[in-house]
């Protein structure tokens, strides 16, 4: 499932978040991949373990914590650690799949979810476009800086060359307490769901009854 999550930054924490990372010191990109990754890999990024780059990608999991979308969409067991991209001047990142584990400074995270936070406006850039392959065909990502994007890391995606402008983006990675991505989107489907049926009719004895089953089919997915 791929889902977009608006506003997971106000207009100003997006500004003042980009503000922060421009003023920062970018290194090569290659740095965070494997040899495959190397090959196609042509960015750059805020160095990884910088006391810097943590305190800023601290502030980027707060703000998708505080996202109730979010947080049904991925129901997150642990983070990687925010990295922090660049691509200008024809830069791309050619088709490739993540790694499936990292090691975070909270310990190993296998990758079950993808996370692209934008920070730069659509219109600022030309190219740039995140390109995600799945079963049903590729799917075209650009979004409003503050938004996000979730997608399975399972998926082939590329970032197209950026011919115009900057893209800036945060991104990272986390292992969900329900690994598979069907079962997960069958989970946020009915969570939805309930939502809407508790809107609709208050808490009635159905919409309880559902929240008991949601909870209980949690229990029997879920692994910590
Ligand atoms: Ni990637």
């Amino acid at each position: 499932m791929m889902l977009h999550i608006p506003g997971v930054l106000s207009r100003g924490d997006a500004e003042r978040l980009r503000q922060a990372v421009d003023a920062a010191e970018w290194v090569d990109g290659r740095q965070t991949v494997g040899a495959q990754g190397a090959r196609v890999k042509q960015n750059r990024q805020l160095p990884e373990n910088d006391p810097n780059t943590r305190a800023l990608g601290q502030g980027v999991l707060e703000a998708v914590r505080r996202s109730p979308l979010f947080m049904a969409a991925a129901l997150p067991l642990r983070f990687s650690d925010p990295l922090f991209n660049r691509y200008e001047s024809g830069e791309t990142y050619g088709l490739h799949v993540d790694g499936s584990v990292r090691l975070a400074s909270s310990g190993h995270v296998r990758t079950d979810l993808s996370c692209t936070l934008f920070l730069a406006d659509p219109e600022t850039y030309d190219g740039g476009e995140l390109e995600v392959v799945d079963t049903y065909g590729v799917h075209e990502v650009k979004l409003p800086a503050g938004d996000a994007i979730l997608y399975p890391s399972t998926s082939l995606h590329r970032v197209t060359p950026v011919t115009r402008g900057a893209r800036v983006a945060s991104f990272f990675w986390l292992q969900s307490l329900v690994r598979d991505d069907g079962a997960r989107g069958l989970l946020f489907d009915m969570d939805k769901s309930i939502q809407a049926l508790r809107a609709k009719h208050g808490d009635s004895e159905e919409a309880v009854a559902l929240t008991g089953v949601y909870h209980n089919l949690l229990r029997r997915w879920a692994e910590t």
